[in-house]
């Protein structure tokens, strides 16, 4: 097992890849803290994985305020003792032209997709920094590392977390805590399978000849969660089917 005795929190895990991930983590032998803010999609994803016999519990958390966060960590140590891994996958989108973008929605997708990376990784790292060892994953987008347009602050905060990766990679990898993204193409989840004018446009920038599942990006992530990915760090793992080789 890959992930055996670990303890991973993950945000988003109520819906999509976060879901995917949390049942990938835990049949590879994590124990999962089910972070979201909707506490039907949470609940309904640790029942899926007690079904299966795992581990888990759901801590409603809104990931953008620094209160929720702290509670989730606290949560989650004086459950399991420990906290491994962290992925950072709860995220937004609001779609619209730049100009007419109100500041509240600017504000919310930047709060929501990239200062949760700055208050959940501060939440985690001293109990991580204290185990001497640590997984940080988050889950950036292609959007963060090419154009798109009519999603200016989700680009914004994609490509901002794909920076503090970085930035994080190169500040604790002495401590032996992995820092790296994901960069998915897209992915049928709800985040997508709304979008106006449907999904083919989606298709036809896909080389691959299918779109992502949650699965695509749960393995990906799983890689980086385990031990074997010890020496990658301050990585972006693109995982798009092709899209951004054009
Ligand atoms: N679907 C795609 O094509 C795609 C592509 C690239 C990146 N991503 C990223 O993948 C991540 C997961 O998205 P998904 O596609 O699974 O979508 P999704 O909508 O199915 O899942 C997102 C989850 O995040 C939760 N969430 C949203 N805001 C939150 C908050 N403030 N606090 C706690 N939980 C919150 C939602 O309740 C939901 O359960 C996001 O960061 C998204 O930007 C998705």
């Amino acid at each position: 097992m890959r992930l055996k005795n670990k303890v991973a929190i993950i945000t988003g895990a109520g819906s999509g890849i976060g879901r995917a991930s949390a049942l990938a983590f835990v049949r590879e032998g994590a124990k999962v803290v089910v972070a979201d803010w909707s506490e039907k999609g949470g609940e309904e994803t640790v029942k899926l994985i007690k079904e299966e016999k795992g581990q888990a519990i759901f801590v409603k958390t809104d990931v953008s305020r620094a209160a929720d966060v702290e509670n989730l960590v606290k949560k989650c140590l004086a459950e399991y003792e420990k906290v491994d891994i962290l992925f950072n996958n709860a995220g937004i989108v609001k779609m619209g032209a730049l100009h007419e973008t109100s500041e509240a929605d600017w504000d919310q997708v930047i709060n929501v997709n990239l200062k949760s990376i700055f208050l959940c990784s501060k939440a985690v790292l001293p109990e991580m920094l204290k185990q001497g060892k640590g997984k940080i994953v988050s889950t950036a987008s292609i959007a963060g590392l090419v154009g798109f347009s009519q999603i200016g602050p989700y680009c914004a905060s994609k490509g901002g977390m794909i920076a503090l990766t970085r930035e994080m990679a190169l500040e604790y990898a002495s401590k032996k805590i992995n820092v790296n993204c994901i960069a998915p193409g897209v992915i049928k989840t709800a985040m997508t399978v709304d979008t106006p004018g449907g999904m083919k446009g989606y298709m036809d920038n896909t080389p691959y000849p299918r779109l992502g599942e949650g699965e695509d990006i749960a393995m990906a992530a799983l890689y980086l969660a385990s031990d074997e990915s010890d020496f990658v760090t301050g990585e972006v793992l693109v995982v798009d089917g092709g899209w951004t080789v054009k």
